[in-house]
Order: C-alpha cells, then structure tokens, then sequence
C-alpha cells in the first residue's frame, strides 16, 4: 500500500508501448459498433476472456484482430487519448510509443490517418499535462521487408517520427532482414530499436546490434544465456526494455517470481520497466512494478535505478533529461 502510493507519485518514464496494445475492450467494442465490424465477443467479459495466450504468436493473434477496429482519424485519437490519460494518472512524463503501420495499411487504413490521429492526442497531452512523447514506427519482422524503405520516406513526410523499431513474430525472423531500412534509418538521423530476445535467442540480439546497430533492446531478457554477450551490453551501455507481466503472460518466464529482472540489473544491465501491451496484459505501468518489485523483492533504491536507466535510455533532449532527474 505505502509501496504502490510512492510508486504512483513518482515520476516516471514508459519506453516499451505498442499504441495498438492499449485498446480496451470498451472501445474495441465501441469503435466495431462504429464501424459495423464483427467481433467473436459479445461483451467485455468475453473479450478479457479471449486474454489467454500460450506465446507470443498466440497472443498476436488476439491483438491484430483488436487492430481491425480502427478505421478513422478519430479511432486513432480516442485510443492514444486513452493511454495518455492513464500516463497523467500514473504519472508517466514522459513515453515512447510504437505503432505498426503496416497492419494499418493492411487493413487499408493510409499512414497519414494513423499519425494524424495518434499525433493530435500526443501534441494535446503535451499541452495540457507537460507529457513529452517519441513516436516509433515499427516494422513487423513477419512480414516483407521490400515495402519498407517506402513506407519509412512516406512517415518521413508526415513528419514526427523519432526513430524506427522491429516487432512481431521473432521466431523465424531473424532481423538482418530489414539491414536496408535500418541503414536508411540511421543515415536520416532516427533513433534504432528492435525486440530480441524475447522469445528468440541471444544470437538475434547479437544480430540486431550488428546489423541493425540499434540503440535498445526491447525485452532481451534471454541475453542472460550468453556471458559475452551480457558483456557486449555492458560495455556498450545498451539498454534493455523489460515487460513483466509480458513476459508473464506470454509463458517467457513460468511466474512474475521465476522473472530475471533482478539478476539484470544484479549483472550491471541498463533495465528498465515497461507495459508492453497493458490492455492484454493485465495491467499499465505502475501494476507492473509494483507487482515485480513485491515478487522478486526489489526496493525503492532498485526502483530509482530502473527508472535512472530509462530517463538516461530515453530519445529526449540533455535538457528534457535533466529536467527528470
Ligand atoms: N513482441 C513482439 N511484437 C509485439 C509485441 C511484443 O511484445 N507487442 C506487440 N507487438
Ligand atoms: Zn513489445
């Protein structure tokens, strides 16, 4: 109780967050009924029921159908409203949000529409709450790689993107698939991230800083299992964007107890806190660390590292950084 008031009245910052993975079932079911799409839930209860996922494939499943929902401008607003209306309450300053185009344009919904409406409520909620943002644009590691140097010059000319990431299905999908993209990418001067290491092994990760020359890890919990790699990370101060309860509920670790967060930060690794996807997962940010700092037994001074680390791996300004501190 005293643990999750001081942990609420911290300020924080979120690095790890798919937009898409904010949708609640409220408005997933709202906007179908906007928009007159079929859903298999009849009602929240069934929804949160379907919540139920054997690995990360599973859970794609259940998160992509969520993103068939959102059609129009507003849909993308009313659902980036929504999550930086829980960043005030949770007193997040500042986050970095991904967001996955191409099932948008998939789904025939065009780039412009997606940012637009992502953009407007991130300006708003800088404007009224002092909540600074970076959008990533993530390519989803599962699908072609040719459409993606095109898709990178169109975001480039609605403008606001701040760096580029690597999601979905790892297993399979090694990155050096999107070398091109990445390279581009660097050379305009936009941030790197990929997931690695969630699922897949230690030698994605490797690849991912080899041949993506990305700048964090998102997830990389399996680094453990290679000593020299764990050493490269050192070394190179990359950070890693941890998600408990994702890991959790994707079977990543048996148990929020069984997690290695604590042996991460014991090995000297930039760790941070994240919620990945919060609406399938059971909870936003603050549920995550308290939960794990009760689980693994991690205190307050663990808890000033971890969020130290994700102000110093954050794409804000030295000034905005310091501001945090
Ligand atoms: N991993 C990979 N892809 C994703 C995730 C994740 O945790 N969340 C949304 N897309
Ligand atoms: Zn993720």
């Amino acid at each position: 109780k005293v643990l999750a008031d001081f942990v609420r009245d911290l300020p924080k910052v979120e690095l790890h967050l798919h937009i898409e993975g904010t949708l609640e079932p409220e408005l997933l079911l709202s906007l179908a009924e906007r928009h007159r799409i079929a859903m298999p839930y009849a009602n929240i209860e069934m929804a949160r029921a379907a919540y139920e996922f054997d690995d990360l494939q599973s859970f794609l499943n259940v998160y992509y159908l969520g993103t068939s929902v959102l059609r129009e401008e507003r849909d993308f607003y009313e659902l980036t409203q929504a999550y930086m209306q829980r960043c005030k309450q949770q007193h997040i300053i500042h986050t970095e949000i991904f967001f996955d185009p191409q099932t948008h344009l998939s789904h025939g919904v065009p780039l412009d529409v997606v940012m637009g409406g992502i953009q407007s409520a991130l300006r708003e909620a800088e404007l009224e709450w002092g909540i600074s943002s970076a959008l990533i644009l993530c390519f989803e590691r599962d699908r072609e790689a040719e459409s993606t140097v095109g898709l990178l010059e169109d975001a480039l000319r609605i403008g606001g993107i701040a760096g580029v990431g690597l999601d979905s299905a790892e297993l399979g999908n090694p990155p050096r698939k999107f070398q091109e993209v990445f390279k581009l990418a660097k050379s305009l001067g936009l941030h790197r991230v990929a997931h690695a290491g969630e699922e897949g092994p230690p030698d994605y990760i490797w690849e991912a800083l080899d041949t993506l020359e990305v700048e964090r890890i998102d997830h990389g919990v399996r680094c453990m299992e290679d000593p020299l790699l764990v050493q490269r990370l050192l070394a190179t101060k990359i950070p890693l964007t941890v998600c408990p309860f994702s890991n959790v509920e994707l079977k990543v670790f048996p148990d929020l107890h069984s997690h290695n967060l604590g042996d991460l930060l014991a090995a000297g690794l930039s760790a941070t806190i994240n919620s990945d996807d919060p609406a399938y997962f059971g909870g936003y940010l603050n549920d995550n660390i308290v939960e794990t700092m009760d689980c693994l037994s991690l205190g307050v001074e663990d808890l000033i590292v971890l969020q130290k680390n994700a102000i110093e791996a954050s794409f804000c300004s030295a000034s905005r950084k310091l501001e945090m501190n």
